[in-house]
């Protein structure tokens, strides 16, 4: 085999190597000598899988080396208990003493480790992660957020609608409502936590969202993180300032961000956020081009979204951003992914890197 092995498989290989021998040696068929020659020669078994160990990724080949030398031992002590002809005091029975075989650990999919840190980082300013719907009204995805029917905004999200039947819900529910959609953004989650009437807000929405897209920098399953702060006299340097505790934090200390003139139609202003670039600290570089990365979007929540929340626009203000965790895990310094798809591929030869 000159195929790359993953470690559970080539210690699942080494366990069932042992069992055989064990069942060999426990049978009585054949001497201690000729069992010796078959389980440990050199055309033995356990020699092959030795010869393998230079296939099973690097960063595990040591502890694959310890489980061939335990598997050894343990079968010379059977061989050993069997009754050696060199010394009667080699006869060895079972060392309880001896340690155990550690079974591989994996490890949580490192999307579920990002979004796992993202919330642990807004929790130390105060922000709490709230759930909401992945599949929703139309409403709360683009009406309530200012986008009418046919705005042609919604056509950057490209969504997937849901096709239901009248049996599954009401007249009254299709005309409040509308249609039921794949959440394309995570900002369905500021009308559901503004309905709620509990002010001041300071919320993190992390969810799946879906869109009908798919390159290196696009997924049709992805993930964003949804933040949204309202109360009296929230400003832009409130925002400005979130967005750089959290770039510090999540990036690393000498990252910075930068916020930029954009439109979105649920915020006014409304600006894209960008990070400097971990590869070339901001001078500039083949990935960044000019020193900064696209985060994501943000701006100060649209009066008409607070109205259509039931937030008096006069008395509360408030910001929102919305970021990818999947774009934002790839701008990490150090994480080296030019491709978004490797995240969702299910190669544990990938994911066991991380
Ligand atoms: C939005 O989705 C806005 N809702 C963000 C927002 C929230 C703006 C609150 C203002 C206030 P946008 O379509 O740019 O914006 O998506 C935000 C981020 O989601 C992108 O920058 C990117 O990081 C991520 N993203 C979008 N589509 C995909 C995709 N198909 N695959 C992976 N990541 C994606």
């Amino acid at each position: 085999m000159s195929e790359p092995i993953a470690t559970p498989n080539f210690i699942g290989m080494l366990l069932e190597c042992q069992q055989d021998a064990l069942d060999a040696v426990a049978s009585g068929e054949k001497s201690v000598e000729q069992l010796r020659l078959e389980l440990l020669g050199s055309k033995s078994e356990l020699s092959k899988l030795t010869k393998q160990i230079r296939f099973v990724p690097a960063v595990d080949r040591a502890q694959a080396g310890t489980v061939v030398n335990q598997v050894k031992q343990t079968i010379l002590q059977a061989l050993a208990a069997r009754g050696s002809t060199q010394s009667p005091k080699t006869a060895l029975s079972f060392d309880p003493t001896m340690p155990g075989i550690t079974p591989p650990e994996g490890h949580l999919h490192i999307v579920t480790q990002a979004i796992e840190e993202i919330t642990r980082i807004f929790e130390r300013i105060s922000f709490t992660r709230s759930r909401h719907p992945e599949v929703d009204w139309d409403w709360y995805a683009f009406g309530a957020l200012n986008m009418p029917e046919n705005h042609p905004a919604r056509d950057e999200w490209e969504t997937f609608f849901i096709n239901t039947t009248n049996s599954q819900i009401t007249n009254k529910q299709i005309s409040n409502k509308k249609r039921i959609v794949l959440t394309p953004h995570t900002s369905n989650g500021q009308v559901r936590e503004m309905e709620k009437g509990r002010l001041p807000i300071r919320m993190i929405n992390i969810a799946k969202c879906y869109r009908r897209q798919i390159d290196v920098s696009h997924t049709p399953m992805f993930h964003q993180f949804e933040g949204l702060y309202i109360d009296h006299n929230v400003s832009i340097s409130h925002l400005k300032g979130v967005l750089d505790y959290f770039a510090m934090q999540f990036f690393g200390a000498s990252r910075k961000t930068r916020i930029r003139p954009f439109h979105f139609q649920f915020t006014e202003p409304s600006f894209e956020v960008d990070v400097t670039c971990g590869v070339c600290n901001g001078r500039g570089c083949k990935l960044c081009k000019e020193g900064w990365l696209e985060l994501g979007g943000s701006g100060m929540v649209h009066p008409v979204v607070l109205k259509n929340c039931g937030v008096d626009p006069a008395k509360y203000t408030g910001f929102a951003f919305g970021w990818g965790v999947e774009r934002c895990y790839m701008m990490k310094a150090g994480t080296q992914l030019d491709d978004i798809r490797l995240l969702y591929s299910n190669d544990v030869r990938f994911l066991e890197q991380f």
